[in-house]
């Protein structure tokens, strides 16, 4: 994607360092944040510098590749174990965090010398964020032909360029619609506690041209009722194999007031976010984060300054789920990179065939 004229990924790995756009210092300012080790790059998934389902992969995916780098060959074993145990704790829900931590492992489990290890980790590593970038355009490929000219689309948190390598799900077949003539409109959820929504896909959106409103969450049902909203697109932080949905703490509620309202509601996701060994989504762990997302919020004050403000009074209780689990029978389909498919056990299944 272009930022001021010039193509960037969300994340890369160049030296032994990874980079990526820091992105909670998003809409205001555009900074590269590098992390020298994976202990760094572990924290950086943490503390959500790198956020997003395949974005957060790919970065874990280079994690691997840093600690495979740098594990001293007396005690290689342990460090790469420790490594992965850290990994593994930074986010619970994101499915491709441990699919990129799997593939990088299996790789380098086929090589028996040190050497050879730390080779195929970094080309596993780099081969995760290529076909994450590629099938994020081929979603794109596919899924703009769900958008007919003049159509107004929703979606909720940022499932864009920014949540991934490059081009994104959600947002894909929305660039491509425009790349290929359409005329589009976004209404973009403000995707409270974070806003992702209106931090970073607006930001997205107004990089690429998009014509788009920031809606407060709660101003979905009126649109919808008013027959404003066409289509719902939205993304996946891990699939089951039956075809329930976790997504953004919001996509729920978007989910059931569009069955209400006669909208097609469609999630698009990497086949790699589907986790066949869950079976449904009461079985996906839905990560709670810090009560200071919901008591403050963050962003640039009228002087200039970035700061935050606090909300709400002190003494109150507050729960904060990051995700919410859709039913599959509120989705009308799942647009992967193989095509799309209904939210079901046999069609989910249908895509891991050859
Ligand atoms: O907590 P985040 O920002 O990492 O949440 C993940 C998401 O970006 C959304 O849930 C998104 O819609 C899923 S696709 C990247």
């Amino acid at each position: 994607m272009l930022v001021n004229g010039r193509h960037y990924r969300t994340v890369w790995m160049e030296n032994g360092k990874v980079k990526m756009i820091d992105q909670p210092l998003l809409p205001h300012r555009f900074e590269i944040a590098e992390m020298k080790n994976h202990t760094e790059t572990t924290e950086a998934i943490k503390t959500m510098i790198v956020r997003g389902a395949g974005a957060i992969g790919a970065t874990a995916g280079f994690g691997m590749a840093q600690a495979f780098l740098n594990a001293p060959e007396n005690g290689f074993d342990d460090y790469v174990k420790k490594a992965v145990e850290t990994l593994r704790s930074t986010r619970p829900t994101a499915q491709n965090l441990f699919y990129a931590i799997d593939r990088v492992l299996a790789a380098a489990k086929k090589e028996s010398s040190v050497k050879a290890k730390r080779k195929v980790a970094v080309s596993e590593a780099q081969r995760i964020a290529d076909e994450d970038a590629e099938s994020c355009k081929r979603i794109g490929e596919i899924g703009e032909k769900l958008l007919k000219d003049s159509c107004n689309i929703s979606t909720h948190c940022n499932a864009g360029w920014l949540a991934f390598v490059d081009w994104g799900t959600a947002l894909s077949p929305i660039y491509a619609a425009k790349r290929s003539g359409k005329k589009i409109f976004v209404y973009v959820d403000e995707t409270r506690p974070r806003c992702q929504g209106a931090r970073m896909t607006a930001w997205e959106l107004l990089q690429e041209g998009i014509p788009h409103a920031v809606i407060a969450d709660n101003a979905t049902g009126h649109y919808m009722k008013a027959g404003k909203m066409d289509i719902v697109i939205v993304g996946a932080d891990r699939i089951a194999a039956n075809g329930d949905v976790a997504n953004k703490i919001g996509t729920y509620s978007s989910a059931v007031l569009a069955k209400e309202n006669g909208i097609a509601f469609y999630v698009a996701a990497l086949t790699s976010t589907i986790d066949l060994k869950c079976e449904s989504g009461d079985k996906i762990p839905i990560e709670e984060r810090g009560q200071e997302e919901v008591t403050h919020m963050f962003g640039r004050t009228e002087d200039g300054k970035h700061g935050k403000v606090r909300i709400m009074p002190e003494g109150s209780q507050v729960f904060n789920p990051a995700f919410d689990v859709t039913p599959a029978k509120y989705i009308t389909g799942i647009i992967t990179e193989k095509g799309i498919v209904k939210a079901n056990r046999e069609e989910i299944n249908n895509l891991f065939k050859s």
